[in-house]
């Protein structure tokens, strides 16, 4: 059994535990330790490392689950790709049969990959959030997401209105927010898809929601911001855009970050907000490359995401490496431990779930993973040279798949393999 007694970033180590083994009880962990010690305390209860290594689930702090059909789609960059496959596709969202099919795949690659939690953006469409949570809950799965609100740059069919947005997320909030094990986020997509009204009305929402999270993008490609700087000539750099609108806080997520200027990176930790990185995506659209080590030592937490569909794998192991490429190539190292807490417990806390999952550890939710370490001949291989726990999730992150990822437990019960 994996886990973690702190963030490997500051102090914190992996413990690893052969033959360790969880106790639980209604869905929360109730003891941790040798699967010998646990067997005698809680003989009813007991689950333990027999058949693959226990490890908390991985959480993905920022994603979009309708793009689900589009991912893989080639875009000569950013906005070209969201205008091109992106928006098209969100448009069939306002199909709740559609959102309904399109929910279970997403959730069926989310749990094949061993991810008990995301953060996912939505559409507009209010179904689009219905479809999401209500596949969550039939799962048994803590989830986070919440409606995209855009009411401008992007087609008819996809936009709202201030007044629209605002209403119907506050519906949604009603309906979804604290209902089992939601959590609902309020989600302008990104500066230049809101005027200033609905970025107003959105900082009303969040004022009178204070325990939702907001989720939106940050800084990603230069045109953006080029494009941010155009449609918000007064404000002196893209966060403040955010910042004006009561936006950014403890409770904000900001997918990207990557070329923040030097009051962007001291405002954002000054506010206490985090940051989605999304090392796949931003490789796959030529974005840059998001300073993960500076951004934590300054103080700013920071969670790792798929961002899928503009990330290409549901995988965290692909996640994981192309997270130390990145790093690697702004001569800056990621430890296996490292890379393994920002795709657990730093996304847990990126996410303020920090308490809840992403760690396993007495009163936490039990949500964890099986994982066979041996789960090709090439891994086989591999791993009899490992002379440590980090040497093999290390070889883990460079060549696992989803065969890797033999069972998921959600809320203290095996959720994948379906039965
Ligand atoms: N910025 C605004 N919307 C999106 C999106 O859907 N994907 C990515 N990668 N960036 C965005
Ligand atoms: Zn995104």
């Amino acid at each position: 059994m994996i886990r973690f007694d702190g963030s490997p970033f500051s102090g914190g180590a992996l413990v690893y535990e052969e033959d360790g083994a969880l106790a639980l009880a209604n869905g929360i962990i109730q003891a941790v330790g040798s699967a010998e010690t646990i067997a005698a305390s809680f003989p009813d209860s007991a689950v333990a490392d027999a058949g693959g290594l226990i490890a908390p689930g991985f959480v993905d702090a920022h994603l979009h689950y309708p793009q689900i059909g589009v991912i893989a789609s080639w875009g000569a960059d950013l906005i070209d790709w969201l205008n091109r496959y992106t928006f098209p596709e969100e448009a069939r969202f306002g199909d709740p049969d559609y959102a309904a099919t399109a929910a279970q795949s997403y959730f069926d690659e989310q749990l094949r990959h061993g991810i008990t939690t995301g953060a996912s953006f939505c559409t507009i469409h209010p179904a689009s959030v219905d479809a999401y949570f209500a596949e969550a809950a039939r799962r048994g799965l803590r989830a986070v997401g919440g409606k995209v609100m855009m009411d401008r740059n992007a087609p008819d069919n996809l936009r709202d209105t201030a007044q629209s947005g605002h209403d119907d997320s506050a519906a949604l909030i009603a309906r979804w927010h604290g209902s089992g094990r939601a959590s609902y986020a309020i989600t302008p997509r990104f500066a230049p898809t809101s005027t200033p009204a609905q970025l107003e009305a959105t900082g009303a929402l969040a004022a009178a929601h204070p325990d939702c999270l907001i989720q939106t993008h940050l800084s990603e490609q230069h045109r953006e911001l080029a494009w941010v700087a155009e449609l918000f000539p007064e404000e002196t750099d893209y966060l403040a855009v955010y910042e004006r609108y009561g936006l950014v806080g403890p409770r904000s997520v900001f997918g990207h970050a990557i070329h923040l200027t030097e009051r962007e990176r001291a405002a954002l930790a000054e506010h206490g907000a985090a940051i989605a990185h999304c090392p796949t995506s931003n490789q796959f659209l030529g974005s840059g490359e998001c300073d993960v080590g500076g951004s934590l030592a300054q103080g700013i937490r920071v969670g790792l995401s798929t961002d899928t569909g503009g990330g290409t794998s549901y995988s965290m192991f692909d996640t994981m490496k192309s997270a130390y490429e990145v790093a690697a190539r702004r001569g800056q190292i990621l430890t296996p431990a490292q890379l393994w807490w920002l795709a657990t417990a730093g996304a847990a806390d990126a996410l303020g779930l920090p308490d809840k999952i992403g760690n396993l550890a007495p009163g936490m939710e039990a949500d964890f993973t099986v994982l066979d370490v041996a789960s090709t001949p090439l891994l086989h291989r591999r791993i009899q040279r490992a002379e440590s726990i980090e040497e093999t999730l290390f070889a883990q992150i460079i060549l696992a798949d989803d065969r890797a990822v033999k069972a998921v437990w959600s809320d203290g019960a095996k959720v994948w393999p379906a039965a």
